[in-house]
């Protein structure tokens, strides 16, 4: 039997796509093993999102490419994001690789490697959603369904509509049928993933009905979804959320800029007040809602001020967590033609900045938890407690505690006794 090694970067539906390939490969006959000592195939699934990415990722092909060196016939490969942007360069460059496989060829790539040869197919279909094939999950309570691909929104910073194409949804009994298929196989959760997810679209179903829909899954405890873009926070969609029930009340809402002229130019579709009017309607239709959020620093012409704005509007909506960022100029990107204003130790500076306001907020959050209780969905064992179970609140926080013999995939109701900016620690 064949052997497959995959190692994925990037995004959840980075990892949702290697479930896919590794889907796709299995029913070719390749099996997937822990080890690329012991592998036929090494594929690297890339993201390109920030140049850092990518670096990282050439240095591994070096790195991986040494199995070659006594099993001449293993082939290695790049897929996803970097592959589809770097394409041709690839084979030339980083000349240990055999293949390059783009984010919309992976129903082809069973008979690409069969054929033996090097190759680069990154051609992006219109239509390819994969809602056909089935995933290979790793084991867990958690199982990621992408719904929607590719991007429209051409933000001018990012590359990703660039490398995952244009924005196409599954069909809604497709996605449905997935949700069900992950109940039979044990998970308790589901999370739908798309780069702008909320813009789900299959002729009368929006986001906001599909979400209905899947909580009428039996078997399903939680759902949840990422990435909403702010402008297509419908009303049916706040509805759904406020519905209650299995949909969490969490939400990751990219925020990218608090200064107005900065979101301007990302060309993001809104401004401040949009989005804390949008907080608000949230808030009140989502009592206890937690929002996440992702913020850019060192965009070109950001000036001290906007990063005030920044960190001004992140006291105001007070992020439960965030993920920040230093500006990366994308090659075919809009920004990537504007000169770069921040210099990079400014920009390290400016990240300082706006994670220790975000660690001194998320710490003040979660300490306000301290003697509630909590409903927490178990995971398995805590990374670093013997004996102590972890696993997430509705909320999306991480919440560890002693091990009573709770099972994966239960549902138990402990009481936080202690905090970080990260971690609730609870006893039962
Ligand atoms: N579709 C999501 C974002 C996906 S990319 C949205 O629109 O909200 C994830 C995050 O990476 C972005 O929210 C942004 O904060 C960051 N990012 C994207 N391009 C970047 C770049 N060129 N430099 C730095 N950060 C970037
Ligand atoms: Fe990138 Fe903007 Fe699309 Fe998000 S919405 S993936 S930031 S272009
Ligand atoms: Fe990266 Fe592609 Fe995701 S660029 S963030 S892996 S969609």
């Amino acid at each position: 039997m064949p052997s497959v090694y995959l190692e994925t970067y990037g995004c959840q539906m980075n990892l949702a796509d290697s479930e896919l390939i590794v889907g796709q490969l299995a029913r070719a006959g390749y099996d997937r093993v822990p080890d690329p000592a012991a592998a036929d195939v090494i594929l690297i699934n890339t993201c390109a999102i920030r140049e850092h990415a990518e670096e990282r990722v050439l240095g591994r092909v070096g790195d991986l490419a040494r199995h070659k060196l006594r099993r001449p016939h293993v082939q290695i490969g790049l897929a996803g994001c970097m592959a589809q942007h770097m394409r041709d360069r690839l084979l030339g460059e980083a000349s240990q690789l055999d293949f390059v496989v783009g984010p919309d060829s992976y129903r082809r790539l069973p008979v690409l490697l069969a054929g033996g040869d090097p190759f680069v197919d990154v051609r992006l279909e219109r239509d390819e959603t994969y809602a056909d094939l089935s995933p290979l999950r790793e084991d867990g309570v958690r199982a990621w369904i992408t719904v929607m691909r590719g991007c429209d929104k051409f933000c001018t910073f990012c590359i990703v509509p660039y490398v995952r194409g244009r924005e196409r949804s599954l069909a809604a009994d497709a996605v449905i049928a997935q949700v069900e298929a992950a109940a039979n196989a044990g998970y308790r959760e589901v999370v739908f993933l798309g780069q702008t997810v909320n813009a789900y679209r299959d002729r009368d179903v929006d986001f906001g009905r599909l979400l209905r829909r899947a909580a009428g899954v039996d078997g399903i405890a939680r759902i949840r979804f990422t990435s909403p873009h702010p402008s297509d926070m419908s009303e049916p969609v706040i509805e759904a959320l406020a519905t209650g029930g299995k949909i969490c009340p969490q939400l990751h809402l990219p925020l990218q800029s608090g200064s107005d002229r900065v979101l301007a130019r990302m060309e993001r579709g809104y401004g401040v007040d949009d989005y804390l009017t949008l907080v608000e309607r949230l808030r009140a239709a989502v009592p206890g809602i937690a929002l996440s959020s992702d913020i850019i620093v060192g965009f070109p012409g950001e000036s001290d001020d906007d990063l005030e704005a920044t960190l001004e509007l992140m006291r105001a909506v007070r992020f439960d967590n965030a993920f920040m960022f230093k500006y990366s100029r994308r090659e075919h990107t809009k920004a990537a033609k504007w000169e770069e204003t921040v210099s990079e130790d400014e920009k390290g500076r400016r990240l300082q900045a706006v994670i220790a306001l975000q660690e001194r907020v998320a710490a003040e959050i979660n300490a306000a938890l301290v003697g509630q209780e909590v409903e927490v969905l178990v995971e398995g064992p805590a990374r670093r407690r013997a004996a102590w179970l972890a696993g997430k609140t509705p909320q999306f926080k991480t919440t560890v505690f002693p091990d009573q013999g709770a099972a994966p995939g239960e549902l138990v109701h402990v009481r936080v006794t202690e905090t970080t900016a990260h971690t609730l620690v609870a006893s039962g």
